[in-house]
């Protein structure tokens, strides 16, 4: 495990994915549905900030698709970085920034506007509480007020049961030791558990979704697996607790964002 990734996976690329709940009109309407004032889209100067940004694709293409907006993008993974800064390249788009810092390391940048967008879209639940707790002072320090934030998480209940199967495809990886790249050692991971389902352990009786989602996790992309599951840190929240966490930023809830389903490459 690298230092500097503070257990998370970065061994393993992440998808190229896009994920428009992070299009800033979609950020601003669903706003607006609320009563609640939004960043204009058309009259200002617009900032817009993702933190781990991943591969960057769902930046890239906001910034093709809104080019008076500024985009400015981080991932603490230079191979992600250097592929979203290709593709930027090769759109030659002029409206976006990347870099491979840190949150934390970002967080101390002094070249950065304040935002009237900060999006996170699958980090939050999947780092440390310093992690949280420098994402949160980000929004704090760097967020324009009537600025709009937005966080996707993993959300309790829906998680409660998939945390012991976590726990299990966690122990079993590392038990095979690290002289084996970590995409290799999922299948036997995975096998393992479904082994534990067929002997009907006790969890799986309990918990009948579990094999199911199980079965589900063997025909998703292994670098998706390896993001979703085998970090050292995955913490499934209550709402009530993330709001607690982001009231410290000053933030009060707008709305949920699932329009429909987003769709993921592989
Ligand atoms: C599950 S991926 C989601 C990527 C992207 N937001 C997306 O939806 O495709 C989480 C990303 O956060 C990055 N990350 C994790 N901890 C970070 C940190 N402390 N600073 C910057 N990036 C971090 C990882 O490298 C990874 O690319």
């Amino acid at each position: 495990m690298a230092e500097w990734s503070s257990g998370y996976v970065v061994e393993v690329d992440y998808t190229h994915g896009f994920y428009q709940e992070l299009t800033p009109s979609l950020l601003s309407f669903g706003a607006l549905l609320q009563n609640v004032r939004a960043p204009g889209l058309q009259t200002e100067p617009l900032a817009y900030c993702e933190l781990g940004c991943g591969q960057g694709f769902s930046t890239n293409l906001l910034a093709a698709a809104n080019p008076h907006i500024q985009f400015y993008a981080t991932d603490f993974n230079p191979s992600h970085i250097a592929g979203a800064q290709a593709l930027a390249q090769a759109a030659r788009l002029r409206n976006v920034h990347f870099s491979d810092d840190s949150s934390a390391d970002y967080l101390e940048r002094k070249d950065l506007p304040d935002f009237d967008f900060v999006c996170l879209h699958g980090i939050y639940s999947w780092i440390s509480s310093e992690n949280r707790r420098t994402i949160v002072d980000f929004i704090t320090r760097k967020l324009k007020p009537g600025g709009i934030v937005y966080i996707s998480y993993n959300a309790m209940p829906g998680w409660a049961s998939v945390m012991p199967l976590r726990r299990i495809l966690l122990e079993h990886v590392a038990a095979q030791g690290t002289s084996k790249p970590l995409l290799s050692r999922i299948p036997a991971a995975l096998d393992f558990a479904a082994q534990l389902g067929h002997v009907d352990a006790r969890y799986f009786a309990s918990n009948p979704k579990v094999a199911a989602r199980l079965e589900g996790l063997r025909t998703k992309n292994r670098n998706y697996i390896a993001h979703e599951y085998f970090n050292v840190e995955s913490l499934p929240f209550y709402f009530p607790d993330l709001a607690q966490e982001l009231s410290e930023a000053k933030l009060t809830w707008v709305r949920p964002m699932r329009w429909r389903r987003s769709t993921r490459s592989t």
